[in-house]
Order: structure tokens, then sequence, then C-alpha cells
């Protein structure tokens, strides 16, 4: 899976499409292969118990596991990956907080979201406009497309003051980093414990994490946090 969502990644930021149609057929390939090994059995996972779901009492078709398994499977490794440079970038360059996490890991998931509104590993959404409508005096007609750029909305200087400052006291109902609406993260709330996990490891073997002596490479859109982030750990 790391593999396949490296080629992903590279064809993705390439805007190669071909690569990305044949890469995104490969994956398909790969969780179909998963059903075979499941059908007729008893379900003992996730991925057997979405063959023995009923939608208005028929199976689900093949085709509609593999894009459900997609998006939780594609949603997931991205994301977490510049998640966890994103935050680890962080703390090495302030080891104030990072001193304070260390003593006071309750904090973690408050300052885990404030470190990624100031810098949000899934940098923005595709919409499409479905009645005309005006948005801060912009108008839009129905089919316009749109991004919603939740890293540019995390630092509206209008709701966060000094967007640049790290604050613990900030409303969480302001943080978009996770989403708004219907299609809020359904894995925010793994997100955050993946990450609470990651770094009570990364404290529990190490004194301090610091900047490494290459200075890191940020990701480029659409992808968000580092493609490269040395880190020194002690
Ligand atoms: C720090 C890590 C993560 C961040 C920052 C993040 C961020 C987001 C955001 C902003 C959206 C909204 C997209 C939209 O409205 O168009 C979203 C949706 C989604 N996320 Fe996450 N996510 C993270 C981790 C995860 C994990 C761990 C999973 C699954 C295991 C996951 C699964 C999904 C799925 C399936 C959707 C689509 C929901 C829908 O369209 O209804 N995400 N995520």
């Amino acid at each position: 899976m790391r593999e396949w969502t490296e080629k992903n990644r590279r064809a993705t930021l390439a805007v190669d499409r071909t690569a990305m149609a044949e890469i995104a057929v490969e994956f398909d390939d790969h969780i179909r292969t998963q059903l075979d090994a499941r059908r007729g059995r008893p379900a003992t996972d996730p991925t057997g118990a979405l063959l023995e779901e009923r939608l208005d009492g028929r199976p689900l078709s093949d085709e509609e596991i593999v894009s459900i398994i997609r998006n939780w499977s594609v949603a997931e490794l991205g994301t977490i990956a510049a998640s966890a440079g994103v935050v680890a970038g962080f703390l090495a360059r302030h080891p104030d907080v990072q001193e304070q996490l260390r003593a006071d890991p309750g904090l973690f998931d408050v300052a885990t979201d404030e470190i990624q509104r100031m810098n949000s590993p899934f940098v923005a959404s595709r919409r499409r406009v479905t009645v005309a409508t005006e948005i801060a005096g912009t108008p839009l007609e129905a089919e316009d497309r749109v991004y919603v750029v939740w890293m540019s909305a995390n630092r509206d200087p209008r709701v966060f003051g000094d967007p640049d400052e790290f604050r613990l006291d900030r409303d969480p109902a302001d943080n978009l980093v996770y989403g708004r609406g219907k299609h809020y993260c359904p894995g925010a709330r793994l997100a955050r414990l993946e990450l609470r996990v990651l770094f009570e490891e990364l404290f529990s073997g190490t004194i301090v994490i610091a900047p490494g002596v290459q200075a890191p490479v940020p990701a480029r859109c659409p992808a968000g946090g580092w493609s490269r982030l040395p880190v020194r750990l002690t």
C-alpha cells in the first residue's frame, strides 16, 4: 500500500492522467483479490463485513465495495503520512510546545488540531455549485466548479486574529482541518488516535525531536505538509 500511495502521489503531482488511471485499476485489482479470498466465509474483518452488508435488501456490488475501500484507505494513507510530518516539523521547530506536550499528553489532541490548522495536511476539496449563489461578493452559477481551500480558510485573520500564532484556547468549531458539513472526515477520531500513538512512541524513545541539518522541502499542492522533513532524534 505504501508503494502504491507513493506511485499515486507522483502521478497526481505530475498530473499524468494515463498513469493515474492505470494506478487506479491496479488498486481495484488488489482489492478484488482481497474480496475473492473472503467470499463464502464468515467475516473476520471490515473487508469481509462489507461482503455481508445489505443495502435495501441486496448485497453491495464489487464495484461499490472497491469504491468504499478505496475511499477509506486512500483518504487515510496520504493524509496521515502528511500530518505526522506536519506535527513532527512543528514540534522540532517549537521546543517549548514539545516540552509542554511531553509533560502533559492530555493536551495532545487540541495541540495537533491547532498545529494542522496552521499547516493543513489536506489542502483543498473540489465542489460543483448546484444552484446560483454568491459567496463573499463573488457570484457563482450552477455547474461552476470551485475549490474549497481548507488551508486558506484555516488562516482567515477575521476568524483567527493572528493566524500564525499557536494557541491552545481557540474555538474548535472554527477549525476546518477535518472539513465541515456532511462530508466531514469520518476518520477524524482515528486520525487523532493514530497521531497520539505515534507521538507517544516517539516521545517515549527520545529526549528531544530537533530540526535536521538539511532544510525541509514543502510538498507541492495538491499534497500538503512536507515532501522531505529531516529531523534529529536524541
Ligand atoms: C490528519 C489526517 C486527516 C485529515 C487532515 C483529513 C481531512 C479530511 C477532510 C478535510 C475531509 C473533507 C473532504 C471534503 O469535504 O471534500 C475528509 C474526508 C474524508 N476522510 Fe479524512 N482526513 C484525515 C484522516 C482520515 C482517515 C484516518 C480516514 C480513514 C480511515 C479518512 C477518511 C476520509 C473519508 C472517507 C472522507 C470522505 C468523506 C465524505 O466525502 O463524505 N480521513 N478528510
